[in-house]
């Protein structure tokens, strides 16, 4: 079904309101959660916000948190979440982050110990519409082999990028570090499809097509996408002295503990580099070259990175944002959660 945003936003507000969240933190969260569905990343949208009540009602994110910024150097800072959500910190992060770059040319800014914090497009395209080029990444639970390996150890890793053109478009790449996401696994199971021997493998190490024999991720492109999920961990948890590689917490082993997982923002403020409007003129430029390139046959064009997002934006900012049935029943209903994703199991939703 359609839901406009403002509904849908304020659905998602009240829902968490409802389990624990100052009405300030859940309209946060409502915030990060509708920008991934009305760009049709609908993996981090409203789908979550069940198993977000579940973890706020059982104490695995903290409601009060007291948010502690502290600048470390001339482009350097920690900014500390106090394990509440990890949206509106790692949002916060981010605006002292772009604040930094406009004074010093460039700002690294850690995110220590917060919740899950969403699609990361988010947070680098609040540095873009600033003007700046935003990097951001951050760590996930370990669900993945390292390449060569048959047991889990590094998460889905996210890396996600954005810059400012010269008129409202921005670029935005915004990416797992895995073949395909766990949601995945879970559509083929329900279905009871075979997946491309790609993207997992089994407790052995075997690439599989079963999808209920699939026991971890694979990275992309193989030894590379490994080496990305490395970077993204190093910066993300061992810099910040967090736990690290298979001692990242689990999404859904005990939704009673805090998550203590890390984020790492890089703004870059083209104008300590070059001039700031032929920037943002090439940038555009890129773009309009990129979609002119002659397509490959079954193509219909080539999209700068992020396009497609945009495209799904414009349609769902007319029409209204494609939710799942049940899941806008769930946001009506007066349930807040059905104690449904405490598995103890990282495999199990
Ligand atoms: P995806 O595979 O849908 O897209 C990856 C990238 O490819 C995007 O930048 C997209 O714009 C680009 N793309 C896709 N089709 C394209 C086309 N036809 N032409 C040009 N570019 C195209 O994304 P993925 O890897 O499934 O990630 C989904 C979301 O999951 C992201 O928002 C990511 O931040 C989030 N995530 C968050 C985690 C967390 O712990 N917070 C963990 C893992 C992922």
């Amino acid at each position: 079904m359609r839901v406009s945003r403002s509904e849908l936003s304020q659905l998602i507000a009240v829902k968490l309101h409802q389990a624990g969240l100052s009405k300030e933190h859940a309209d946060g969260v409502a915030d990060v959660l509708v920008h991934a569905d009305i760009r049709g990343i609908h993996s981090h949208g409203a789908m979550r916000v069940e198993y977000y009540a579940e973890r706020i009602a059982k104490g695995g994110i903290n409601t009060t948190p007291h948010f502690k910024y502290e600048v470390t150097g001339p482009s350097t800072a920690v900014f500390d979440g106090d394990n509440g959500v990890g949206h509106v910190a790692a949002k916060q992060a981010m605006d002292e982050a772009i604040q930094m770059a406009k004074a010093s040319g460039i700002a690294a800014v850690g995110v220590r110990r917060i919740g899950h914090s969403g699609a990361l497009s988010y947070f680098v395209r609040q540095a873009a519409k600033a003007g700046m080029i935003g990097i951001s990444v951050c760590q996930s639970d370990p669900m993945v082999v390292p390449f060569g390996g048959s047991e889990p150890y590094y998460g889905t890793n996210p890396i996600a990028f954005a810059a400012p053109s010269h008129d409202d478009r921005l670029l935005t790449l915004d990416m797992a570090t895995t073949v395909q996401a766990w949601g995945k696994i879970l559509h083929a199971r329900s279905r009871n499809e075979s997946i491309p021997d790609s993207w997992a493998v089994d407790k052995e190490g075997h690439p599989t097509t079963d999808p209920f024999k699939v026991n971890a991720l694979l990275p992309i492109a193989g030894p590379k996408g490994y080496g990305l999920m490395m970077m993204v961990d190093v910066l993300s948890g061992i810099l910040l002295g967090l736990p690290f590689g298979n001692k990242v917490s689990s999404m859904y082993h005990d939704l009673t503990e805090y998550r203590n997982l890390g984020q790492f923002h890089l703004v870059i403020n083209p104008a300590f580099f070059t001039d700031p409007v032929v920037f943002r003129q090439h940038i555009s430029q890129t773009m309009d070259e990129l979609n002119r390139i002659k397509p490959a046959p079954g193509f219909g064009q080539v999209l700068f990175p992020g396009q497609n997002n945009d495209l799904i934006q414009e349609e769902y900012e007319q029409n209204g944002i494609e939710i799942v049935d049940e899941i806008y029943e769930y946001l009506v209903s007066d349930t807040v959660h059905r104690n449904q994703y405490d598995h103890k199991d990282p495999f199990a939703k």
